[in-house]
């Protein structure tokens, strides 16, 4: 039997479609509760939720970001509007399974990233990096060896552009987390195909993101137009610090 009332503390939050959806996913056994909200964002809410003896991550992709968009959806339930209605929620939906594709795509390239495992309409179920509680964001847990760390995550940046051949085009110290003194990168949904206009400058701010980090933890500086060569592909050497 359905248990109702399971999501009912999150009644406030969600909107009817993804309260249902959420009630869909978890009868068919893709996890059993949600546990923990490890972030309320503008574009997305992650939780953590109980699946079997282990935790996997909930990402649902807001229908609603804002009062005005409340509002339309409002308008959206009257029969007269479905096609608006259609293609908002299309955005979103196609939003969220840019995120699955990404995240597919970086595993079959053996990144670290979480293994995608079922996103339907709004909402991503993936794995959760860390062991018992999620690994936290680089922001907030330094590595220890930070030429290692920054290293490895350039190899990872290196991977994600010449064998999954996308540029994650919204780096940060957010969304790479350090998991065990290794880099693991997430939130892909905005992540471009290679041969994509102006991916080249994505590429740049990522490369450029990443030294900021490493500048404010090391007080050195990356060769910035080094790492983006190699990165690219264009010269087998990696030298990483400016002279
Ligand atoms: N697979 C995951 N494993 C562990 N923590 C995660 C995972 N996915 C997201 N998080 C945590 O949730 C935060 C927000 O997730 P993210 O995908 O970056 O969403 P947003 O698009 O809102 O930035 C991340 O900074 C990270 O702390
Ligand atoms: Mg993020």
């Amino acid at each position: 039997m359905i248990d109702k009332d399971k999501f009912k503390t999150y009644n406030e939050v969600f909107d009817n479609h993804t309260l249902r959806l959420l009630f869909e996913l978890s009868s068919k056994g893709y996890f059993d509760d949600l546990i923990s909200k490890i972030k309320v964002g503008k574009e997305s809410n992650i939780f953590i939720a109980t699946k079997g003896n282990e935790k996997v991550i909930v990402k649902i992709y807001l229908l609603n970001t804002s009062n005005f968009n409340k509002m339309k959806e409002y308008l959206l339930e009257d029969k007269r509007y479905s096609n608006l209605s259609n293609r908002k929620r299309q955005i979103v939906f196609t939003w969220a399974s840019r995120e699955f594709r990404n995240l597919n795509k970086m595993k079959t390239a053996n990144m670290n990233s979480p293994r995608p495992i079922y996103q339907k309409e709004n909402i991503l179920i993936m794995q959760m990096i860390g062991e018992n509680q999620a690994a936290p964001p680089l922001k907030d847990y330094w590595p220890l060896n930070p030429d290692d760390f920054f290293l490895k995550l350039i190899e990872e940046i290196k991977i994600m552009y010449q064998e999954a051949k996308i540029i994650h085009a919204d780096l940060s110290g957010f969304n790479v987390l350090n998991f065990n003194e290794e880099p693991y990168i997430i939130d892909v949904s905005q992540s471009l195909s290679i041969d994509s206009a102006n991916a080249t400058d994505y590429l740049i701010r990522d490369v450029e993101n990443i030294n900021l980090i490493y500048k404010k933890i090391t007080k050195k500086e990356f060769d910035i137009r080094n790492v983006l060569n190699y990165i690219v592909g264009k010269t087998k050497e990696l030298k990483f610090n400016k002279i």
